[in-house]
């Protein structure tokens, strides 16, 4: 019989392997531009830029952010910034860059003006490739025609709008106060400027939210055509964020009726022809993100899924994540740390951790079971040979002893049930070899 608490257990969502409460302060800022002076050249590198303000705090969270009423510690923060972009671009130099992802907090709040000469610098510093993917955070409050043409000018394709849900009372209890039709003149609008890739993110579990009301706003998603949807399940964590303290506990829904949202919700994007990527993303199936899942190279990095295939990703600004060959790399998360670090010229580099061989089959394991459901032993020996084999006896061992029937073994391979699908995280977490001993909490599994 299913044990639903067994099921519910807190895991990690995997969008690193060691997770980050591994990452250790062993790792500074030499062996960081060591680790980047190391890459080979034709190395494809994935920016990822973080900007963490925003105008308003919204009660649900739980990114790295603060809220400001005055923009001149955004122009400071500007300052550190392309300080530190044109540090790590002399590093990195003629390597290819092939994407790049503005992220936050909101990075829509930056002016006009900055956002045309942040990304100029941006582009002298790096090696832009011509059909980099450029996709930049909006928050739909943020945004006027002034800064949807310097957003456009500064090179967009994709933009990634949040939604969260459109109920006034559920908008009321997390403080995020965003009509559909303010929406959708932000999808219109870049439209218009010729972005061609539009991603809204929407939430289950949120406050006073129900199954239909999930479904009312998914089809409010869906109407505004999006070619990707991120719908996530709200972490609830006031120990981390104690903004989150805002939101009554009494009205946030139970274990069950999140699950029932997560299922509703995900029926109104399959049933309107989108492709559902790993557990909480869809595409249309003309968008990368389901040609990556439908080939087999979709991958999982702090942003969740992507579809962006890189032998790098480096992490700019405070708090930031990386990911070299070498291992996990993570800036300094305070924003004045930050600022004085890059500005008295010492790294921001604060932690990160080294991977060992067991830590890079198990990372690769996790990641295709995340994102494909399945993993294949054949294809891990090939790719680790001796290494692969106490991974692949954990995931035997989990099939052998799995009452809830999450995963199967087929020859040669793991398998993840339908039933499983929505838990693929826990299923994932079998293969984890720090978990045991991890005192870390982590957000619900669903
Ligand atoms: C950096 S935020 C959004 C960017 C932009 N500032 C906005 O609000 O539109 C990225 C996304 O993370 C998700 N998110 C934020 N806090 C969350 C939480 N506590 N649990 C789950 N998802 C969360 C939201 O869906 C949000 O749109
Ligand atoms: S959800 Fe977006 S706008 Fe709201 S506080 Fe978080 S980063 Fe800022």
């Amino acid at each position: 019989m299913t044990d639903m608490s067994r099921l519910l257990k807190p895991v990690p969502r995997y969008t690193s392997y060691p997770t980050a409460p591994h990452f250790h302060k062993g790792i500074g800022p030499e062996q960081y531009f060591g680790w980047l002076a190391a890459l080979p050249p034709d190395a494809h590198v994935s920016l990822y830029l973080h900007l963490p303000f925003c105008d308003r705090l919204c009660w649900f969270c739980g990114c790295h952010t603060k809220q400001v009423n005055r923009y001149d510690p955004i122009a400071v923060y500007l300052e550190a910034l392309t300080t530190e972009i044109r540090t790590i671009g002399a590093i990195v130099g003629e390597r290819p860059v092939t994407a790049v992802h503005w992220g936050g907090g909101s990075p829509s709040m930056m002016t006009p003006e900055d956002i045309v000469a942040v990304n100029q610098c941006l582009r002298t510093a790096f090696r832009l490739t011509p059909d980099a993917e450029f996709s930049v955070e909006l928050d739909p409050n943020d945004m006027d025609e002034e800064r949807f043409d310097a957003w456009s000018f500064a090179g967009m394709t994709r933009a990634s709008i949040g939604v969260q849900d459109f109920d006034p009372k559920v908008q009321q209890a997390i403080n995020r106060i965003q009509t559909f039709e303010h929406t959708k003149g932000v999808v219109d609008a870049v439209h218009k400027r010729g972005v061609k890739s539009v991603n809204i993110d929407m939430l289950y579990g949120l406050p006073h939210q129900t199954e239909a009301g999930a479904v009312e706003t998914a089809r409010q998603v869906r109407s505004l055509g999006p070619n990707r949807v991120a719908l996530f399940g709200y972490a609830h964590v006031p120990w981390m964020k104690k903004h989150q303290t805002m939101i009554d506990e009494n009205y946030l829904p139970d274990a069950a009726e999140r699950f029932r949202q997560s299922l509703a919700a995900a029926a109104v994007f399959t049933d309107g022809g989108y492709d559902r990527i790993g557990f909480d993303h869809f595409a249309m199936p003309d968008d990368s993100m389901a040609i990556a899942a439908r080939t087999g190279t979709l991958a999982r990095n702090f942003q969740g899924y992507t579809a962006d295939r890189h032998d790098a990703l480096i992490g700019l600004g405070a708090s930031a994540i990386g990911r070299l060959p070498q291992g996990y790399v993570q800036n300094v998360v305070a924003t004045h740390e930050y600022q004085r670090r890059i500005l008295a010229g010492e790294g921001a580099l604060e932690r990160g951790v080294g991977l060992s061989e067991d830590d890079r089959v198990r990372g690769y394991a996790i990641e295709r079971l995340m994102c494909q459901f399945e993993l294949d032993f054949s294809d891990l020996r090939h790719r680790f040979g001796a290494a692969a084999e106490p991974v692949i006896e954990d995931a035997i061992s989990f099939a052998g002893d799995d009452p809830d029937e999450l995963a199967y073994l087929l020859p040669g391979r793991l398998m993840v049930s339908d039933k499983g699908r929505p838990f693929v995280r826990t299923v994932a977490a079998s293969l984890d070899a720090y978990l045991a001993e991890d005192k870390a909490r982590y957000s619900k599994a669903v």
